[in-house]
C-alpha cells in the first residue's frame, strides 16, 4: 500500500521541527511516536540525533523491517566509517558532542567502524575468540560473580534494583568474561559511566585510563596465556599492534556492557512487574529464554543503534532520497514492531524470530549466545537467591534519558533472601 507522505525528495537539513531520538526513546510509548513517524513520514523519518548549542544534528531514522535489513546489509551504499559522514567532511558538529563519541572522523581501529577487508581482518578474531569460550565456565564464573553482587545487596533490604545489581552485574560479566578481575572491573565500569556523559574531558579522561588498563592486560595474558576472551584476542594474528586488540576489546566493555544490563532490567522489570507473567514463567509455561525473547521483540534494550550508517552514494530508501554524507539511525524497536512482520496475529508469532534486537548483516551482533547466556544466569540467579517486590506502580517510572538503549532508569524493590533448603 502507498501511504501519502511527506516530502519524499527534500534534503535532511531542509527539515526543521525534528523530533529528538531521546524525547522517543525515554517516552512512556515510543511506539505510538513511531507510528505517527511512519504515517507522516513513510519507512524513513528525519530526526534529531542531538542538539548542542542550538546547532540540530539530524539522521535519517529508518523505521521498516525490510529498509532497516537493506541498510544492515548493504556495505556498498551504507558505511559504517563516519569519515563518509557531511558533517564529519564539512566539519559541522559543535565539539563536545555526545555522538561524536560514536562516529569519530578518523575510525578507531575495531570491526565496528569499518567496513569490507578491513571489518572482515577485524571482525574473525573476536568471532573466533567468541566461538571457543567454554560456555560451562562462563556460566561458572557469571554465576558467582552474581552471588558475590546478591551478597552485597545483603539478607533484605531496598532501594533501586538497577543500581543494585543489573547495572553491575551487566558490566562485571563483561569484563570478567574478557578476563579482568572484579576489582578491574570496577574500575572499568566507573570509566565506562563517564564515556557516555557527553563532557568533553571526562570522556577523554576515561578513554585514556581505559586504554592503559586493557594495553597492560593485554600485554600479561600475552606472557601468560589463558581461555579468557583478552587472551585469546592478544595472540590473534590478524591483529597489527596491541592498539587494535584494544579497541577491539573496548568495544565489548563500553557498549556491550550497557546492552546486557539493559536487557536484565527490562526482563526483571517484565517479571516483576507484570504478577501474570511471573505465573507464567513459574507455572512452567514460559521459560526463561522464552521470557527474554519476549523482551527482544517488545521491549529491545536497543531501541536504536548506536551505529549510524552514512550514505556512500545518492540512494532511494523507501520512497525517499538519501543523499551522499547523510547518516541514518537504525530504528530496530520500530523494525521489530513493523505492521509488515509483527500483525497481531498470535500464529505469526510462533517461533517468529524476525526480530531486529541483534541486528542482521556483516556488523550483526557477534554474541547472541553469550549474552543470553549470562542475561539468563543473571535473572535466574537474583530470582532463586532473592524475594523482590517492585515498591512502586512501574508506569511512573522514568526511562533512562538516551537516544539508544531503553530500560527503566530505576526499579524500586524491596529484597529478602530465599532460605535455602538443607
Ligand atoms: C556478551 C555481550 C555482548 C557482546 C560481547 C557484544 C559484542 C558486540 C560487538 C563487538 C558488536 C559490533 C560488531 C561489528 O560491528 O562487527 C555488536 C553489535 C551489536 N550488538 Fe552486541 N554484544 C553483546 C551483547 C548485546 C546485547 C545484549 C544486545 C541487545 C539485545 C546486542 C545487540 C547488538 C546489535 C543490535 C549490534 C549490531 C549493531 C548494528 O549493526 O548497528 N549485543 N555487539
Amino acid at each position: 500500500m502507498t501511504q501519502q507522505t511527506t516530502g519524499g525528495t527534500a534534503s535532511l537539513e531542509s527539515h526543521t521541527g525534528l523530533t529528538s531520538l531521546t524525547e522517543i526513546t525515554s517516552s512512556p510509548d515510543p511506539q505510538a511516536h513511531y507510528a505517527r513517524l511512519r504515517k507522516q513520514w513513510g519507512a524513513v523519518a528525519p530526526v534529531e540525533i542531538e542538539r548542542k548549542d542550538d546547532v540540530v544534528v539530524p539522521a535519517w531514522l529508518v523505521l521498516g523491517h525490510a529498509e532497516n535489513c537493506q541498510v544492515m546489509r548493504s556495505e556498498l551504499d551504507y558505511s559504517r566509517n563516519a569519515a563518509n559522514w557531511r558533517w564529519n567532511v564539512e566539519n559541522l558538529l559543535p565539539p563536545g558532542t555526545a555522538i561524536g563519541t560514536y562516529t569519530p572522523s578518523v575510525p578507531r581501529p575495531t570491526a565496528f567502524y569499518h567496513d569490507g577487508d578491513e571489518r572482515k581482518r577485524l571482525r574473525e578474531p573476536l568471532d573466533e575468540a567468541l566461538a571457543a569460550l567454554d560456555e560451562r565456565v562462563v556460566r561458572e564464573r557469571t554465576t558467582d560473580m552474581c552471588e558475590r553482587v546478591i551478597d552485597r545487596m545483603g539478607p533484605s533490604g531496598s532501594g533501586d534494583l538497577v543500581k543494585a545489581y543489573c547495572r553491575p552485574i551487566g558490566f562485571l560479566a563483561m569484563t570478567t568474561t574478557l578476563g579482568f578481575d572484579l576489582e578491574t572491573g570496577a574500575m572499568l565500569m566507573a570509566d565506562a559511566a563517564s564515556l557516555v556523559s557527553g563532557d568533553g574531558d571526562r570522556v577523554a579522561k576515561a578513554q585514556a585510563n581505559t586504554a592503559g588498563i586493557v594495553l597492560e592486560h593485554i600485554r600479561q595474558r600475552r606472557e601468560e596465556g589463558g581461555e579468557d576472551l583478552l587472551s585469546r584476542l592478544a595472540v590473534h594474528p590478524n591483529f597489527a599492534h596491541d592498539g587494535e586488540i584494544a579497541s577491539s576489546a573496548i568495544v565489548p566493555v563500553s557498549a556491550a556492557a550497557i546492552f546486557l544490563t539493559a536487557w536484565i532490567t527490562e526482563t526483571l522489570h517484565q517479571v516483576l512487574a507484570d504478577r501474570s507473567f511471573a505465573a507464567r514463567v513459574s507455572g512452567g509455561r514460559l521459560t526463561l529464554d522464552g521470557t527474554l525473547d519476549e523482551v527482544l521483540w517488545r521491549r529491545s534494550p536497543i531501541a536504536q543503534s548506536p551505529a549510524p550508517r552514512f550514505a556512500l552514494n545518492d540512494v532511494e530508501l523507501g520512497g525517499r532520497r538519501i543523499r551522499r554524507g547523510d547518516a541514518l539511525v537504525l530504528g530496530i524497536a520500530a523494525a521489530n514492531r513493523d505492521p509488515a512482520v509483527h500483525t497481531g496475529d498470535p500464529w505469526d508469532e510462533v517461533d517468529n524470530r524476525s526480530h531486529l534486537s541483534w541486528g542482521t548483516g556483516p556488523h550483526a551482533c557477534p554474541a547472541p549466545r553469550l549474552a543470553r547466556l549470562i542475561a539468563r544466569t543473571a535473572v535466574d540467579q537474583l530470582l532463586r537467591h532473592m524475594d523482590v517486590t517492585l515498591t512502586e506502580p512501574t508506569d511512573d517510572l522514568p526511562w533512562a534519558a538516551s537516544a539508544w538503549v531503553r530500560h527503566s532508569e530505576r526499579l524500586p524493590a524491596t529484597w529478602s533472601q530465599v532460605p535455602t533448603a538443607m
